[in-house]
């Protein structure tokens, strides 16, 4: 693709977003960043331009789709549209099945999933006319099975997963990749709340965000890692039977007894 291409990223005001907005303005790329905080999109948007790319600030939440559809009509204006869609915003609250709380269950659903769907469906008409684009959701390792006290996170990943394998097969053939990113543990806002001795392989924010750019790069079906967690997630704790599983996951996050959990390690 040209130096100029345009990419959305959805939550750069922090983490990952914020991140891989840096690096890909190193590329001379034009960005389009949006997030609820409009001063720390301002933060990023500076880091872009001293980095040598474009930067757009869209200030709103992907739980909207009267905003998402702003956003993107913006974008189409300044730009003509978007290249590459960036499906990162996310959020990840503290939860307990003892304390069963489905409000929280939507308000995870309502960002983690429909935040992107709002996305993809506001960029596939255009990038089908082009005959080419990207559009990558960052999905979790936690996508793989149902984590302790992370509920609607995980269900919220594995959600995610699911509907960019769907939109993959429908979209073969027609120039449009999507690929499917799982990370393990990445320093971010998000993974600051977890005691980081219980995050197992925890990246650096910049080598997370490169493994995960290079897998984009290479339109990859699924970019995870890092190996090791991406070893013992997706291919041996997916496939044990749930009698060995629920009882090791019950063991391995002890605080399940705590009548008040306290956040617990996600990734
Ligand atoms: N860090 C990890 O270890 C890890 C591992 C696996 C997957 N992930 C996934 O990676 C993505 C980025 O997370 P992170 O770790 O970088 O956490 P983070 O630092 O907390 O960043 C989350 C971003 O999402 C944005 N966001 C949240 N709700 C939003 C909303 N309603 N509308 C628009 N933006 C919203 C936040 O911006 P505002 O608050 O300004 O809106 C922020 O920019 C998430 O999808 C997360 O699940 C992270």
């Amino acid at each position: 693709m040209s130096e100029k291409t345009r990419v959305v990223i959805t939550g750069a005001t922090s983490g990952l977003g914020k991140e891989m907005a840096v690096q890909l303005a190193r590329r001379g790329w034009r960005i389009a960043l949006t997030g609820r905080r409009e001063d720390k999109l301002k933060e990023v948007a500076k880091a872009v331009q001293d980095a040598g790319g474009e930067a757009l600030i869209l200030v709103g939440s992907v739980t909207e789709p009267a905003a998402v559809k702003a956003h993107y009509a913006t974008i189409r204006e300044t730009w003509g549209g978007v290249d590459w869609a960036i499906l990162n915003a996310g959020i990840g609250d503290s939860e307990h099945g003892r304390r069963f709380n489905a409000e929280a269950v939507r308000r995870t659903f309502d960002t983690n999933v429909f935040g992107a769907a709002y996305w993809i469906e506001a960029v596939i008409p255009d990038m089908l006319r082009a005959k080419r684009g990207v559009i990558a959701g960052i999905a979790s390792l936690a996508a793989y099975r149902g984590l302790p006290q992370s509920g609607s996170y995980s269900a919220s990943k594995a959600a995610l997963v699911t509907l960019l394998e769907s939109t993959r097969i429908d979209l073969r053939g027609t120039g449009v990749d999507v690929v499917t990113v799982c990370p393990g543990f990445v320093k971010s806002e998000l993974t600051a709340r977890n005691n980081e001795k219980d995050m197992w392989f925890l990246l650096e924010t910049d080598d997370g965000v490169r493994r995960l750019l290079a897998g984009i790069d290479r339109r990859k079906r699924e970019v995870h890692f890092p190996w090791q967690l991406s070893l013992l997630m997706k291919y041996v704790i997916h496939n044990l039977p749930g009698c060995i599983y629920e009882p090791l996951a019950k063991r391995l996050i002890k605080r399940d007894k705590r009548p008040a959990a306290p956040a617990p390690t996600r990734a």
